[in-house]
């Protein structure tokens, strides 16, 4: 790596980054990737790659001697406990206001996410992304993207009857009592490998409880599909474990790209620079804004615009709990998939998903990650005395989030006679309004790049993955990423190559 030139560079292996890398490779293109996390591509001493949900190790938490675990309790006590220091799968991010969960890996966030994958209503898409044209998406880029990640829904016969979607059935049952819309939810999960872990013929991983810590088997991340297409293609080469610190123009021409290649536990054991032609930042919303507010303040990339930064939002997530009746279980076995929403989006600005609770034990309580319809946008800056990248997130912005949810859930509960859970966020707290899953913006599309992403400023430098979304897709938010990166790179390849 150190030295080399190569025409195409690519920070970050997430959806943004994959994409990129494999149509670059189709079109002829030499690909070098580069990406912080661990490779994800050898099994641990247990004979499996990931740890389990409710057993996290070292691999779980990316350089953290903590758990932290986005429900902290049950039954009011704390749940997290010591790992050792490890470039591990799930950061949890801390900034002022808020935590930003993301994937760390070959791979990103589709390591780790509930693989839930979500195309906006057509009618919603004008607020996700003013400047893209809606027929070009439905059209094309949608359709392009859910084939691309192998994107499929439950067989709703199968559900009907399915142990492990018992939980699912029961938020169905209180949605429909209650007069909300309730749809399936589609995902990248192999449906047909699931019907057999249920069935005792198959190894079990959603069935096991697998999921925030990765999917031994079953889940299509993007190392089964964009990224295993990308390598087919012979031009696409990997570097895990090096994290890039700056990008500034060459002298020649292009950009010198510096990188730290870290061992695992979080040590840079070289110092390396590479030179590209074009550089691709697709190192996540959090990872690209970071990046691009330090190197326009410290002059590597002076002509970034005041943009640069702006336009953060948290897709508007809160979780919370209900107690069900004791006539209501939702069962000790639940598939960690989710695969139920509550859509309430018109008329409260909500879209709830029905999300598992796999604790192994009877909870009879029904648990909920809402999208919400949020207002606020946060801005990342650098803080050169502390030499980090911040973000002015405050814990009170998510009260509108938490209004949007009540319109679900306090309506559900009067019409059940239930209550909310108090005890898995805390003791006595009922919403979990301190943390996201989606995070999205920073470098916003048509404001800190062009309409196609290309960076203002500096010729030959793009923004590829969610820091182009201006803060909620109203759905979960990986199709959208995926499918705004096959419109841009597609462009981007037959206008600037
Ligand atoms: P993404 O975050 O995927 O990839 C960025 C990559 O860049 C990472 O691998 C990172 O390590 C790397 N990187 C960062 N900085 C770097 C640097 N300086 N140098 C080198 N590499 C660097 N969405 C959805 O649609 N459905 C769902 O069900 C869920 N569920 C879910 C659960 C959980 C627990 C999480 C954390 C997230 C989800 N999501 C989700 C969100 C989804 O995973 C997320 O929106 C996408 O992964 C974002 O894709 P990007 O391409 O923007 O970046």
């Amino acid at each position: 790596v150190d030295g080399t030139r190569v025409p195409a560079l690519v920070i970050g292996t997430g959806y943004g980054g994959s994409v990129a890398a494999l149509r670059l490779a189709e079109a002829g293109v030499d690909v070098h990737m580069l990406e912080m996390g661990m490779a994800w591509d050898t099994p641990g001493p247990d004979g499996k790659i990931f740890a389990n949900t409710t057993s996290p190790d070292l691999r779980s938490y990316w350089l953290r001697t903590k758990t932290k675990q986005p429900l902290s309790n049950f039954l009011g006590f704390p749940l997290d406990k010591a790992v050792p220091r490890h470039t591990g799968i799930l950061d949890a991010e801390e900034f002022g206001g808020i935590t930003v969960y993301q994937g760390r890996g070959v791979g990103g966030g589709s390591l780790v996410n509930g693989g839930m994958a979500v195309t906006p209503k057509r009618e919603n898409f004008g607020a996700v992304l003013p400047s893209v044209d809606a027929d070009e998406m439905y059209g094309t880029y949608y359709p392009r993207a859910n084939a691309g990640l192998g994107v499929n829904t439950i067989d709703p016969a199968w559900f009907e009857t399915a142990e492990c979607y018992q939980y699912a059935r029961v938020g169905r049952k209180h949605a429909e009592r209650s007069g909300f819309p309730f749809v399936f939810v589609p995902d990248v999960y192999d449906w047909d490998y699931m019907k057999r872990e249920a069935a005792g013929t198959a190894t079990k991983s959603a069935l096991a409880g697998e999921i925030l810590y990765g999917n031994n088997h079953g889940k299509k991340s993007l190392q089964q599909t964009y990224l295993a297409r990308a390598r087919a293609t012979g031009r696409v080469t990997v570097s895990p474990l090096h994290k890039v610190t700056s990008v500034t123009p060459a002298a020649g021409g292009g950009y010198t790209v510096t990188v730290d290649q870290i061992d695992t536990g979080g040590e840079t054991v070289a110092s390396k620079t590479m030179t590209a032609d074009r550089v691709f930042f697709a190192a996540g919303s959090v990872g690209t804004s970071k990046l691009l507010v330090k190197l326009r303040a410290t002059g590597a990339l002076p002509h970034l615009n005041g943009e640069v930064g702006k336009g953060w939002g948290d897709n508007g997530n809160v979780m919370c709990g209900r107690a069900n009746h004791m006539w209501d279980a939702t069962g000790s076995l639940q598939s960690s998939i989710p695969t139920a929403g509550i859509d309430n989006w018109a008329a409260g600005g909500a879209f709830a998903e029905v999300a598992p609770l796999p604790t192994g034990i009877e909870t009879y309580a029904s648990f909920y990650l809402s999208i919400t319809k949020n207002p606020h946008r946060a801005e990342f800056t650098w803080n050169a005395a502390a030499g980090r990248a911040e973000l002015n997130w405050q814990t009170a912005w998510k009260q509108p989030s938490i209004d949007a949810a009540k319109t679900i859930f306090d309506k559900i509960n009067a019409k059940e006679g239930t209550i909310y859970r108090t005890d898995l966020f805390g003791v006595y707290k009922i919403w979990g309004d301190h943390l996201t899953y989606h995070p999205l913006g920073g470098a916003v599309l048509g404001r800190a790049t062009d309409n196609y992403g290309r960076l203002h400023g500096h010729p030959g430098l793009y923004v590829i993955d969610g820091a182009l979304i201006p803060g909620n897709t109203s759905v979960n938010p990986f199709v959208t990423i995926t499918a705004l990166a096959e419109r841009n790179i597609e462009k981007i390849i037959a206008a600037d190559l």
